[in-house]
């Protein structure tokens, strides 16, 4: 542990130099050369998706018939488009990872798309509810496994949430998807805490801890694991961010978050004096070694459930 600026600075267990191990050119988007492919043979057929940073269209790649999306960018900063793709280029081929097929770019206007193979998806507000055990098991197991091959290579996804995975129940295959709040990762590099969407923000983004890790990818499987559990959607639902926080805590308690914050040596905000009332720890096993939380009520939850959570940390590697 490292002291700095008051903060304590920790380090990830696993992979936490891998990007120092890398020549620039791998984790150097700010520099990288884009090629941009010719935007003629992809025609748009239907829009599918509108995102903060992006107008996604169903289409067709007109030299095979190929069903693609068109992920057409808005106009944010350069870097920002230059780490999307960087990080899609480094993790192309990945264990359910989406593959990026083409970069193109419209002539007049510049403005950059990014073509990805079309994949069957089934809205996770018909899907969740409808997920047995053996379902949670299978698509938290393979979520894990595109986020350890990130993880192994450097980079944390940053937005990992239900609208951000693809799943086929047909084929029970599952993709990550959205890499545009994704980074490498630099031991004692300071983050932006403005990431990730509300109900899946970890505590760390909640109380400005700059020196956050690739277990924020951790625990926002985790809310999405206890949101397929106990089938509620979203599972922590705040109504703002200090909100979060505070819904939280009423899972959890108040006790590990009160230690945490003195272990960090981290100031919390004072729009929290007055939310964050004392609360036990309510029916929770917090694995510390993975990170990875398990909300488990040992009143709704049954053996085989249980079963299901042994399963994931015998077979993943954190
Ligand atoms: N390859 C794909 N196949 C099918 N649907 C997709 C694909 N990529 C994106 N989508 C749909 O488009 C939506 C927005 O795409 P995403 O990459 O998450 O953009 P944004 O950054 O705007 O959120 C997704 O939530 C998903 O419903
Ligand atoms: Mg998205």
């Amino acid at each position: 542990m490292k002291q700095q600026q008051g903060v304590v600075v920790v380090q990830p267990k696993y992979y936490a130099t891998f990007n120092q191990t890398q020549p620039p050119s791998y984790w150097d988007y700010e520099n990288a050369k884009i090629e941009y492919g010719s935007e003629e043979p992809y025609e748009a057929i239907c829009k599918i998706g509108r995102g903060k940073y992006s107008e996604v269209f169903e289409g067709v790649d007109n030299r095979n018939g190929m069903k693609v999306v068109l992920k057409v960018l808005k106009p944010v900063k350069k870097r920002k488009i230059r780490r999307e793709i960087r990080i899609l280029q480094v993790l192309k081929g990945g264990t359910n990872i989406i593959d990026l097929h083409d970069v193109v770019r419209d002539q007049n206007l510049k403005i950059p798309t990014l073509i990805f193979p079309y994949m069957e998806n089934t809205d996770f507000r018909s899907l969740f509810p409808k997920l047995t055990d053996n379902d949670i098991k299978h698509y938290i197991f393979e979520l894990l496994k595109a986020l350890d091959y990130a993880h192994q290579r450097g980079i944390f996804h940053r937005d990992v949430k239900p609208q951000n995975i693809i799943v086929d129940p047909k084929t029970r295959t599952l993709k990550l998807i959205d890499w545009g709040l994704a980074e490498f990762y630099h031991p004692s590099q300071d983050y932006n805490v403005r990431v990730a969407s509300r109900y899946f923000k970890g505590p760390e983004l909640l109380v400005d801890y700059l020196y956050y890790d690739y277990s924020l990818d951790i625990w926002s499987t985790g809310a999405m694991f206890a949101s397929m559990i106990f089938k509620k959607e979203p599972f922590f639902q705040g109504n703002d961010n200090y909100d979060q926080l505070v819904k939280i805590t009423k899972v959890l308690g108040t006790d590990g978050l009160k230690q945490y914050i003195k272990k960090y040596n981290i100031k919390l905000d004072n729009a929290y004096n007055g939310l964050l009332l004392k609360q036990k720890l309510i029916n929770i096993f917090l694995l510390s070694k993975t990170r990875l939380v398990i909300l488990c009520s040992l009143r709704q939850c049954s053996f085989m459930q249980f079963g299901c959570y042994r399963f994931i940390i015998k077979n993943v590697t954190l």
